[in-house]
């Protein structure tokens, strides 16, 4: 049976990635990518597959119920793949109630559309949420995160996914809604938005400008190249169990600064620098408010279960990644004109 898949959220970096897999993957889905494009939603992202007859682009807003419930209709969707959310911790931090609107209003509105479409009709439907280990919380120096760990979020941005994941898994239990979440550690690879750590630094090194690392640098993070996220997605949707939880993540910690300095090293490497160049650049700054110490995935049930494996390792996936803004620095011209002065300004003061 064809799927015609909802896709929210399509124009952004996981999104983007996410999109060009089934478009390319599955020919015989129709996939539809409704997107409000807000400053981390670029169409750019998705120019060498957007021609594609089997894809449609909606610009709208998840919150409009009415256009939601306009899309479900016309495009007879069986499956929607929620991704839109507003993403990033330090803007939570100044302005949390955009992260409750979104991510916890949005997805509810999401979830009451496909209800109503679906009229308790649930063959051959799914609900699929994406979301993040930020929800269990912060990890001391040892122990990983597993699917059924407490949540424990203490963001403004992961207090608004852990709500949403609440939603989806209630619908599940109220209303017998089909549907999967899945829980991925943090994302790298290409068309990542520059406000975030790596790409953020890739910028930066580029501009010759400081690299700021909050507090020591001692914080943990699980990267994940994003093509393997969206790869285990795919996994996950085709052979997954309803109302279950898969935790996603590349057995992969690094401190920032440990993490930044390999980053400066292949930079060096990739820009014919004297080793040592981009190091220098390295600068403490201001820890972030209730900055989460470790973040580590256990999973497991992914492999044993459904048989995903991360396909690259990080060296791999991070000379990639340079390799691709090296190759894309319009695409960063371009997403940094307009509002990216103003916010970084207001967050790093220069
Ligand atoms: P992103 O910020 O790059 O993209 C978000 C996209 O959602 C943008 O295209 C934006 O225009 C769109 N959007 C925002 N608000 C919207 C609204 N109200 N209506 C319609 N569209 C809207 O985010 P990302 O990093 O690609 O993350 C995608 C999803 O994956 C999010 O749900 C996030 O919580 C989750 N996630 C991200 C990571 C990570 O490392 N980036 C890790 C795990 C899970
Ligand atoms: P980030 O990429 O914002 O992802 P998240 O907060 O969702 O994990 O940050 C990754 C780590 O890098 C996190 O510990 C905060 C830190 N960080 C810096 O040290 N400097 C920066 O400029 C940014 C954006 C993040």
């Amino acid at each position: 049976m064809t799927k015609n898949i909802l896709i929210t959220g399509g124009a952004g970096f996981i999104g983007s990635h996410v999109v060009r897999r089934f478009l390319t993957q599955y020919p015989q889905y129709n996939i539809i990518n409704l997107d409000a494009l807000t400053y981390a939603g670029n169409l750019e992202n998705l120019k060498d597959v957007d021609h594609l007859p089997n894809y449609t682009f909606v610009k709208g807003d998840i919150c409009d119920r009415e256009l939601v419930e306009k899309i479900m209709n016309k495009h007879d969707i069986n499956t929607i793949i929620h991704l839109a959310a507003e993403s990033h911790v330090d803007r939570s931090i100044t302005d949390p109630l955009a992260f409750v609107n979104t991510n916890v209003m949005g997805t509810a509105n999401l979830l009451i559309g496909a209800k109503k479409y679906w009229q308790n009709d649930y063959s051959n439907k799914l609900f699929y949420h994406v979301s993040t280990d930020e929800v269990y919380g912060s990890l001391g120096e040892t122990g990983f995160f597993y699917e059924d760990t407490a949540y424990d979020p203490r963001s403004p941005y992961s207090a608004s996914k852990a709500a949403s994941d609440h939603l989806v898994m209630a619908f599940y239990h109220t209303y017998h809604m089909p549907v999967m979440i899945s829980n991925c550690s943090n994302n790298y690879g290409p068309n990542h938005f520059p406000e975030k750590l790596i790409p953020l630094s890739i910028h930066n090194i580029l501009q010759k400008k400081a690299l700021p690392i909050y507090g020591k640098g001692e914080n943990v993070r699980d990267w994940l190249y994003v093509i393997d996220h969206a790869l285990a997605i795919d996994t996950i949707i085709h052979n997954g169990k309803l109302g279950e939880t898969y935790n996603i993540g590349g057995h992969n910690e690094w401190t920032n600064i440990d993490l930044i300095r390999l980053l400066c090293t292949l930079m060096d490497q990739k820009l014919g620098n004297e080793p040592g160049t981009s190091e220098q650049l390295i600068t403490y700054v201001k820890d972030r408010a209730g900055h989460d110490l470790r973040y580590a995935i256990d999973a497991s049930k992914l492999k044993n279960e459904l048989d995903w494996m991360p396909s690259v390792t990080f060296e791999e996936g991070l000379s990639k990644t340079i390799d691709w803004y090296l190759e894309n620095q319009d695409w960063l011209e371009q997403v940094t004109s307009g509002d990216y002065a103003n916010y970084y300004k207001k967050q790093y003061g220069s």
